[in-house]
Formats: C-alpha cells, sequence, structure tokens
C-alpha cells in the first residue's frame, strides 16, 4: 500500500510535532556555509576523490553543463538497492550545484536543495527524474516502481524556517518506509522534519563499528535512531547501551531494534551533559567502543566548540584499557585539528589510530570540512 497525496495533510499534521523536536541538522553546511562556498574546477574534484558507485556522479570534466541532470541521466534505480546518496553537490565539487543533493531512499527519491530555486528549475529536475525513472522501471509491475504511476519523489527545500518539505509525485510506502544497509534495515521518514532517521554519510562509520565490535559492550552517545547500534548488534557486539535525549528518535531506534530482531539493547532518553553516573553505571567495568556522534551546534543542548572537550575528558575512565573510540563532527568550520588538540588536553591517554574516510559518494573539495571520524584507543595498561 502506499500512501498518496490526499494523505499527505493527515500525515503533515499528525508529524507536526517531530518536525520541531528535530530541529538540529546534521548537515553542517546548511546552517554554517559561508554565503559563498570554496569551490574548485571539476577536475581538482576529481583528482581529490573518484565515486566508486558507477551509478552515482562521475566527477570528470566530460559532464554535460548540468551536474546535476548528468548525474540523473546515469542513475540506476533498482527496488532492491541499499540506500544511497547519488548526487552530492556540497563538497563544492560541482560549480553552482553546492545546494543540491539527492538520495535513493528504496522506493523514493529524495531532492534537496539548500537555496529557493523556481518552480521552473523543480519541473526541468522533475522531469528528468521521471524520464530516468522510466528508463530504469520500464519492466517493473510491483506497484510503487510501476512506469505508469511515474516516480516517486519527495522535494526538501532547506531554504526556509521551518524546512519545507512536499511529495512532489508519486507515493511513499505506507505505515513503515524501511530502507536497507549492508544486510542492516532502518525506518526512515522523509515527510517528518528536517533528518530522516539515517545519516547516509555515516555509512563508512556505520560499517567499521559492524566490523569491529564483536563481543564488546558498546555506548553510542547521541543516538538518534540508534543506527550504530544496530550495525554493532548485527556484527556481534554483547551489548549496546543507547543514549539521546530525543525521546522520539530513541523511540525509532527501539522500532530499528524490533525490526532487526536484536535484543541486546539499552535505551536512554537522557541529557548526557547533566549526567554520566548512569551511563558509568551501566558499564561498570568499562566499554570496549564508544561512540561519540553529537551535533555541531544544537542551542541548549550541545555546541561542539564548548562542549566537546566536557565529553572527551570522561573517555578514559569509561572505556576498558585497550578500548576504543570513535569521535565524529560535522562543522565545517572545526577540523580534525579541533578535535586532535582536545584529545591531547583532556584525555592524552588515548592514542590517535586513524581517520575513517566518508564514502566516496560524498566527495568534497576539502575533507576538512566534511565529516570527520576520528577513531583512538586507550593504552591497555591505563587502570
Ligand atoms: C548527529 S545526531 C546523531 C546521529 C547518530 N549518531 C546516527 O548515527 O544516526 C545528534 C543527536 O544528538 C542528540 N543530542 C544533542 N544534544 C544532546 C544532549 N545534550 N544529550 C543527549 N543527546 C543529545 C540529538 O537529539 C541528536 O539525535
Amino acid at each position: 500500500m502506499l500512501l498518496r497525496p490526499p494523505l499527505l495533510v493527515a500525515t503533515f499534521l499528525w508529524h507536526l510535532p517531530s518536525i520541531f523536536a528535530f530541529n538540529w541538522s546534521r548537515d553542517a553546511h546548511a546552517r554554517n556555509a559561508p554565503s559563498t562556498l570554496h569551490v574548485a574546477s571539476r577536475s581538482t574534484c576529481a583528482a581529490t576523490r573518484l565515486l566508486s558507485t558507477p551509478v552515482s556522479v562521475t566527477t570528470t570534466a566530460s559532464s554535460t553543463a548540468d551536474a546535476l541532470i548528468d548525474a540523473i541521466d546515469r542513475m540506476d534505480l533498482s527496488p532492491n538497492d541499499d540506500v544511497r546518496r547519488i548526487f552530492h553537490g556540497r563538497g563544492g565539487c560541482y560549480p553552482g550545484y553546492e545546494h543540491f543533493t539527492l538520495d535513493w531512499f528504496p522506493p523514493v527519491l529524495l531532492l534537496t536543495s539548500f537555496k529557493n530555486i523556481t518552480n521552473e528549475d523543480l519541473t526541468k529536475w522533475s522531469d528528468a527524474i521521471d524520464a530516468r525513472w522510466k528508463e530504469c522501471f520500464a519492466t517493473e509491475d510491483d506497484g510503487a516502481m510501476n512506469q505508469d504511476t511515474g516516480m516517486n519523489l519527495v522535494y526538501q527545500c532547506r531554504a526556509t524556517t521551518p524546512t519545507t518539505t512536499l511529495l512532489h509525485s508519486g507515493a511513499l510506502p505506507e505505515g513503515q518506509h524501511i530502507v536497507k544497509e549492508n544486510g542492516d534495515q532502518y525506518l526512515v521518514h522523509l515527510l517528518r522534519g528536517q533528518n530522516h532517521g539515517l545519516f547516509l554519510d555515516m555509512a563508512n562509520g556505520r560499517t567499521w563499528v559492524r566490523e569491529n565490535a564483536k563481543g564488546e559492550r558498546v555506548l553510542n552517545l547521541f543516538a538518534y535512531t540508534c543506527a550504530f547500534s544496530i550495525s554493532a548488534l548485527n556484527g556481534g557486539a554483547a551489548e549496546v547501551v543507547n543514549c539521546d535525549m530525543a525521546r522520539g528518535a530513541i523511540k525509532i531506534g527501539q522500532r530499528n531494534h524490533e525490526l532487526n530482531g536484536l535484543k541486546s539493547a539499552r535505551f536512554l532518553s537522557h541529557d548526557i551533559m547533566k549526567s554520566w553516573g548512569k551511563l558509568k553505571k551501566l558499564g561498570p567495568y568499562g566499554y570496549g567502543l564508544i561512540i561519540v556522534d553529537p551535533p555541531s551546534y544544537q542551542k541548549g543542548s550541545f555546541i561542539a566548540r564548548k562542549d566537546y572537550a566536557k565529553i572527551i575528558r570522561r573517555l578514559p575512565t569509561l572505556l576498558r584499557p585497550g578500548g576504543r573510540t570513535l569521535l565524529c563532527l560535522n562543522a565545517p568550520e572545526l577540523d580534525t585539528h579541533f578535535l586532535k588538540s582536545l584529545v591531547e588536553s583532556h584525555a592524552p591517554e588515548l592514542q590517535f589510530v586513524e581517520r575513517l574516510e566518508n564514502p566516496d559518494t560524498f566527495p568534497a573539495l576539502d575533507q576538512e570540512r566534511s565529516l570527520k571520524v576520528l577513531l583512538y584507543e586507550l593504552s591497555c595498561s591505563v587502570q
């Protein structure tokens, strides 16, 4: 069953409280980007990073004049695909297209613009998407992908406050919209608020956790919808403690665990900055892995520049000897040096191991302005 446009008003009203509850943005560029973005030629960007997903955008200079149309023409969609980014203009690799992203949350495409665009331009891109959709699903007949009903497209404009999100055409799965990534399943909500339940730029972080959490007790701080917990438990973690102050996000996190048939998780709706006693009690012998993935700037809750140090200084007492921590930050104005110098000053017992790469589907001219995920380890000899 699919949710058709007549049901949209009711859906919008039902979700209205959540729109305001989820008012922070993972895409820090949305809030912090200067009015003129740092851009370079496409060939410079090609040297920076090539995309591994052949169906996605190209970073070579042979593209058409319209980088978004180029990506649309090249996308290859199938209902069984993993969730993925198709076009990432935010990294500055496509001059003039810094304000666009296009994501595939099967069976729905999500076009996001961080600037107001005209109806004519929206029609130009949506017509291109519709044409490509019909090519991709020429032989599909499962209802959601029927080429006669055309594309399922959601358009989000982030230039407005609050963000405007519309079902542009087609339909959404009714009830639960479930997407897959590496065999894990996640609930997403494309018409509810600014964020959608799963951050696609963190895909490599989730893969790392899945591959490294076996047998560990994991603390997932700033858990949101607990995606890291799903990766950790599917990777064999002994237990995950998830903590986030947003009750609605934690509830979705619990449903994500049910969806994946996972039981060994705890959920705390709790302001991390206010007390650590419970988190310490739940990991009496120390956690083997602590994930720290806060917002860059959430007024009244967490401001990375002033609050990240308060988290970092707690980590050595929460980790078991030899335990590891992933420190994440998505603030263009704060680079890896910012995080490294906080660790040096506030938790010198932690040794830097590596920075995880961002997914190839997020090409960027300057990786320091993109998502940072730094891996640290506590020395085995620390008591
Ligand atoms: C960037 S998101 C986390 C994304 C998540 N780790 C993931 O992989 O999907 C930041 C989260 O921090 C939460 N948050 C912000 N300030 C907080 C605080 N002081 N205590 C607990 N949670 C907080 C927000 O509710 C939000 O869910």
